[in-house]
């Protein structure tokens, strides 16, 4: 059987790095409360001359580098991101250029901090498709342009990050298992961004209220996270026949540690079963996922075999599994 296999990871961060001490100089916040209620530590944030599709570009020079593929050879480009350098084109034309992946299609797909799995899962259902061979996807985000760092609500929360994977078409046991997508859009102004697209546009007083800034009630997107991730974590179990002693690595979108111990409590996995490194870049929306496998992997976490869970929960709402053996 032709599956969708991950050969080759790869991730970027940028050099800044903010502490919850340095946002305790410019908020009424302080460091014990943004480490109990999320623990986070501290986030990355880009540099002025840098865009979503530079972090992009970079996380995926060091993913091709891994699976050792050309840019030439890529035959498709999928961005998951909410913060592409542009409203369009697309970022993954950007980076297509970048790279000089002159054979490759190139989309973005606007999941939120699901966007990673979205674009995930098109690039396995194009390969068991027979339709694509060689796939970079890519989840990054510049969320610190897009938060009113004036909101201790919001701002603590986000980073900037980018990661990358290249997956291959393989006769194998090992690669992609299954891919489970959901979405309910009647609650999408709990975790949104209002302007600027065309419903409503730049003029003096949406600029005086900061529209284009992202808008959350965290105490309701907490509890809807928490409920969908480990529902679409247990669809994604029953659909391979699976439960959760036979996960090796679970990864769940890094929104903040309360979300992340509920979500894996709730589902029954042990501490030690679950990836955790919302503590050093704080949610990095569509990057936090191909972040954290990168790390994973560079640090020898995954191993050959390994079965893989990733979960993700985001704007829209959007919410995603995807079950992989290594
Ligand atoms: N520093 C200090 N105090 C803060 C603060 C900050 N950065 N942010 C909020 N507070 C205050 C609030 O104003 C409130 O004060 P009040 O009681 O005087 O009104 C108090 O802390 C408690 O606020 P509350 O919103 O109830 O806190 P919480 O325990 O729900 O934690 C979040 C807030 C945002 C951390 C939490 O709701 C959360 O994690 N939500 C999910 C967000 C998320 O991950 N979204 C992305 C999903 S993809």
């Amino acid at each position: 059987m032709i599956r969708a296999r991950i050969t080759g990871t790869g991730s970027y961060v940028p050099q800044k790095i903010l502490t919850n001490f340095d946002l305790e100089k410019t908020l009424d916040t302080n460091d014990e409360w943004i480490k109990a209620r999320t623990g986070i530590s501290e986030r990355h944030i880009a540099a002025d001359d840098e865009n979503t599709s530079d972090l992009a570009t970079r996380a995926a020079e060091r993913a091709l580098e891994m699976a050792g593929v050309k840019a030439e050879d890529l035959d498709l480009i999928v961005v998951g991101t909410i913060t592409g350098d542009y409203p369009w084109p697309a970022t993954a034309c950007i980076v297509q250029s970048n790279l000089g992946a002159v054979n490759a299609g190139a989309f973005d797909v606007s999941a939120a901090c699901s966007g990673f799995l979205y674009a995930l899962s098109t690039a396995v259902d194009r390969i068991e498709a027979g339709r694509s061979k060689k796939v970079l996807v890519i989840g990054a985000e510049i969320l610190s342009r897009v938060v009113d760092w004036e909101d201790r609500n919001t701002c603590i929360l986000f980073g900037d990050a980018a990661g990358a994977v290249v997956v291959e078409a393989q006769e194998s046991e090992h690669g992609i298992l299954s891919t489970h997508l959901h979405a309910d859009g009647t609650h999408l102004k709990l975790l949104y961004q209002p302007g600027f697209g065309t419903k409503l546009v730049p003029n003096e007083e949406s600029l005086k209220n900061k529209e284009y800034t992202l808008k959350m009630e965290g105490n309701e997107v907490f509890k809807v996270a928490v409920r969908s991730m480990a529902d679409v974590a247990e669809i994604a179990l029953k659909a391979n026949d699976m439960s959760v002693e036979d996960v090796d690595l679970f990864i769940p979108h890094q929104a903040n540690i309360r979300i992340l111990k509920a979500t894996a409590k709730r589902i029954g996995f042990k501490e030690d079963q679950v990836y955790v490194n919302v503590d050093r870049f704080g949610n990095t929306s569509g990057a936090t996922i191909p972040l954290a496998m990168d790390e994973a992997n560079r640090a020898g976490k995954l191993k050959e075999g390994d079965i893989v869970l990733l979960d993700a929960f985001g704007g829209g709402f959007t919410w995603a599994s995807v079950l992989m053996r290594w």
